[in-house]
């Protein structure tokens, strides 16, 4: 039996012993997930949040012939821990839990158990001793639980694998006889006694169709339930096998702090994250650098998204035989936690772009095929000619600095000979993009991810491609992060997406247009257009100016002929919508390809030909240079004319239109608010609800510069977590809400106050 310890706890700066005993009157009442300080999300130092804190909860306890254990899901960093008084030891939470039986100190009745929890950076703890690219923060930053478990029989350490042919293995700890059912839904569909069945039909887990089953394992005293699914995949020296396939894996890096909250998220929030990155169109997320939030792996498992998880580290190993001892620690708790998550598709067992360290690693590899033999480990590298020990050579391919080159060929990987390899990480530091930067500079961002990714798909041996990384995230001052953010992600830190994102998204099915531009051109250099992108899984697109079609726009497929949805060039300013009396064929030609070229380029580029013609022109039909002038701005730029264009595009998939979106410069603006859930739950914990805020014009394209001032405020039994006052960071932001414990369904509200009114959202507290 498991009891949340969530709620209701009492929070302070320091530590005093005392508090052992007796509650200091400054404390106050928290609930977890709790950071220990809600921070800004930039512009602060990660020394704000290091340092002792004291929790301390009282909770009753009925006494039961069983014995009683203390799980903490996160703890960061470090804790002692004493229950009635009786000092239960020291432990290191980070990012894995930590289980503490405590049958002899529990008591009926009352029970006061004491927190001292240590954030601070402590060398001797991976992934710290060197210097470390993402922040961890610090609390009791997952929940807490009380478990009992019967004194004989228990049922501890299930592990569960099915494999392609539809056995189902199961292990536990200790000789406990046990019978096993397993249930698709609610139907049993297998049952057997022991440690091994075998299901006739069933269906194999994979990212297009997360197929999970139940299985229950009861012993005479106990019984536990877990999902899992059956797993056809492997990899081989030339790539990734699924279902007897080979196919490219296509995935992102994900760190999993928040703005304000720091990595003291709700389950609703971390499974938010899981939906929004298979939004991104991806089939991988690799949890850089460490373990993450179970309720993440698990909406993983469900919604269909590989995952690589990772032991804690940044670059740096230690010699110190303590710290060592501590990285393999580190690594079984890892696997222990993860191994029955059919969506675990390797473990990183080695810190992520660490030099070689035979020893140390033949150790973690030996650890986690000994915790899991089924699921292979990776080895994250920046460098070509390390010694893999692991299965597959992960390796992180920061070689695109611009637009010409994407990815290094798998062949030149030296240390790969003979293993699977997989681009880890691309792009991240060599092009950081904020949502607030120009359309140019994202666009230039989303390409660079598309180039990389279309090379690694063309190597055939490459087994995948993730990129560096989903969301911006929070880092430490050595960083060189002027703010403290580092801004690699394909979204913000509030989860907006950026053009890279929209391109992401682009390679998913569910069917999607974006736009690079709003076809004005001030915004561009010498005020010319760049040829628009548009990152869509259409197959065609149509552009529209002033009602009139100009043409039909196809993906790019001889740029990137391996993407499933290469990006679509408005490649032309005129088109079908050239009409202009009395000119030849060839002339209506050689017109159009002129007024086609660059546009930047269209008066320095033009070929002696073209110079020829247009010479021959003007003195053929009597025109100077003026009448090109005037094509210009009848076709194509219509700034200073007063009567700019409508423009419209149009997409497609197999001849019908699922989109179509209309531009041009703002006149009206209005707010779009969409929340991530209308009813917050308190349940194991509080809920949390993330509420977008996006700034739109007349014609529903958000306002990419918007930077308007909100004033927040909540009604009902809610707390806000943003601060109350926020602005909009490139047309959009996130405001962060929390459910307070009720008794029944209660209604409530957040009011959004903007310049020219307030708009509310109305909510429902369970
Ligand atoms: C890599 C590292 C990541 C992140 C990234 C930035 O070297 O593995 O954690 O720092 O660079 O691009």
């Amino acid at each position: 039996m498991k009891t949340s310890l969530s709620f209701g706890w009492s929070f302070l700066p320091g530590f005093d012993l005392a508090s052992i005993r007796a509650t200091p009157s400054d404390a106050v009442e928290v609930d977890l997930p709790h950071s220990v300080k809600l921070l800004p999300h930039h512009d602060f130092s990660e020394k704000e949040y290091q340092g002792e804190f004291t929790y301390i909860k009282t909770f009753s306890y009925e006494a039961k012939d069983k014995r009683a254990f203390l799980r903490f899901e996160g703890a960061m960093l470090q804790f002692d821990c004493y229950l009635n008084g009786i000092d239960l030891g020291h432990f290191i939470g980070g990012y894995l839990p930590v289980e503490i039986e405590v049958t002899s100190a529990i008591k009926a009745g009352k029970n006061r158990l004491v927190v001292r929890l240590d954030t601070r950076e402590d060398p001797m703890v991976p992934p710290y001793g060197g210097s470390v690219d993402y922040l961890a923060f610090g609390g009791l930053y997952r929940p807490v639980y009380l478990i009992e478990k019967p004194k004989e029989n228990a049922i501890e350490s299930l592990f569960v694998h099915g494999d392609k042919d539809g056995n189902v293995f199961v292990q536990i700890q200790g000789d406990v006889p046990v019978m096993c059912h397993v249930f698709d839904g609610e139907t049993e569909v297998l049952s057997f006694q022991g440690k091994q069945g075998k299901l006739a039909d069933f269906a194999i887990w994979t990212p297009a169709n997360p197929k999970l089953y139940r299985l229950r394992v009861e012993s005479a005293q106990d019984a536990e339930e877990v999902l899992f699914g059956f797993e056809d995949r492997h990899f081989e020296e030339d790539g990734f096998y699924e279902c007897g396939k080979k196919r490219k894996l296509l995935g992102l890096n994900r760190h999993q702090t928040f703005p304000y909250i720091g990595a003291a998220a709700t389950s609703s929030l971390q499974k938010e994250d899981a939906r929004i990155l298979k939004s991104l169109g991806i089939d991988l997320v690799r949890t850089s650098h460490y373990a993450d939030d179970e309720s993440f792996l698990s909406e993983c498992d469900r919604l269909g998204l590989y995952v690589i998880d990772e032991i804690p580290g940044w670059q740096f190993v230690s010699k110190d035989p303590l710290w060592r001892s501590r990285l393999l620690d580190f690594t079984r708790r890892l696997v222990e936690k993860e191994r029955n998550h059919p969506c675990l598709l390797a473990y990183g067992v080695r810190v992520d772009e660490s030099r070689d360290d035979h020893e140390l690693y033949r150790e973690t590899n030996r650890i986690a095929k000994e915790t899991d033999p089924y699921t292979p480990t990776i080895g994250v590298r920046n460098f070509k000619d390390s010694e893999c020990l692991e299965d597959i050579y992960g390796y992180n391919d920061f070689s695109c600095s611009s637009l010409d080159h994407g990815a290094d060929p798998s062949a030149s990987l030296k240390g790969a000979k003979g293993k699977a390899k997989l681009i880890t990480e691309h792009n991240g530091h060599m092009f950081p993009t904020k949502k607030s930067d120009s359309l140019t500079r994202q666009t230039e961002q989303a390409l660079r991810h598309a180039l990389v990714i279309e090379e690694a798909f063309a190597d055939p041996s490459y087994a995948g491609v993730v990129g560096w990384c989903a969301f911006d995230y929070a880092t430490h001052r050595d960083f060189g992060s002027l703010d403290h953010v580092c801004y690699h992600g394909v979204s913000d830190l509030f989860r907006a997406r950026k053009l890279a994102g929209d391109f992401y998204a682009s390679q998913g099915e569910e069917p999607m247009m974006r736009v690079n531009t709003h076809f004005c051109s001030f915004p561009y250099d010498g005020a010319s257009l760049p040829k628009p992108v548009v990152f869509t899984n259409a197959d065609r697109v149509d552009l529209y100016r002033n009602g009139e079609k100009v043409g039909s726009y196809y993906p790019d497929f001889v740029k990137f002929p391996h993407l499933k949805h290469p990006p679509i060039v408005l490649s032309e300013n005129v088109g079908e919508n050239f009409h202009e009396e009395g000119l030849s064929k060839r002339e209506e030609k050689e017109i159009k390809a002129i007024l086609n070229g660059e546009p930047e380029r269209m008066e320095k580029a033009l070929s002696l030909r073209q110079l020829l013609f247009l010479g021959g022109f003007m003195m053929k039909h009597k025109v100077d240079k003026n009448y090109f002038v005037d094509l210009y701005y009848k076709y194509i730029g219509s700034w200073g004319t007063g009567n700019e264009a409508r423009i419209e595009v149009r997409a497609y998939k197999d001849g019908t239109c699922f989109a179509a979106q209309s531009f041009g410069p703002v006149e009206t603006t209005h707010f779009l608010v969409t929340p991530t859930a209308s009813s917050l739950k308190n349940a194991d914990t509080y809920d949390m609800v993330s509420i977008l805020v996006e700034k739109a014009d007349q014609f529903g394209n958000k306002v990419d510069f918007g930077d308007d001032a909100l004033v927040i405020e909540t009604e009902g039994p809610i707390a806000l977590l943003s601060p109350k006052v926020v602005s909009l960071v490139g047309g959009d932001v996130a405001i962060y809400v929390r459910s307070l414990p009720v008794k029944k369904e209660t209604a409530a509200k957040v009011l959004i106050h903007h310049r020219d009114g307030t708009i509310e959202v109305p909510l429902s507290v369970a």
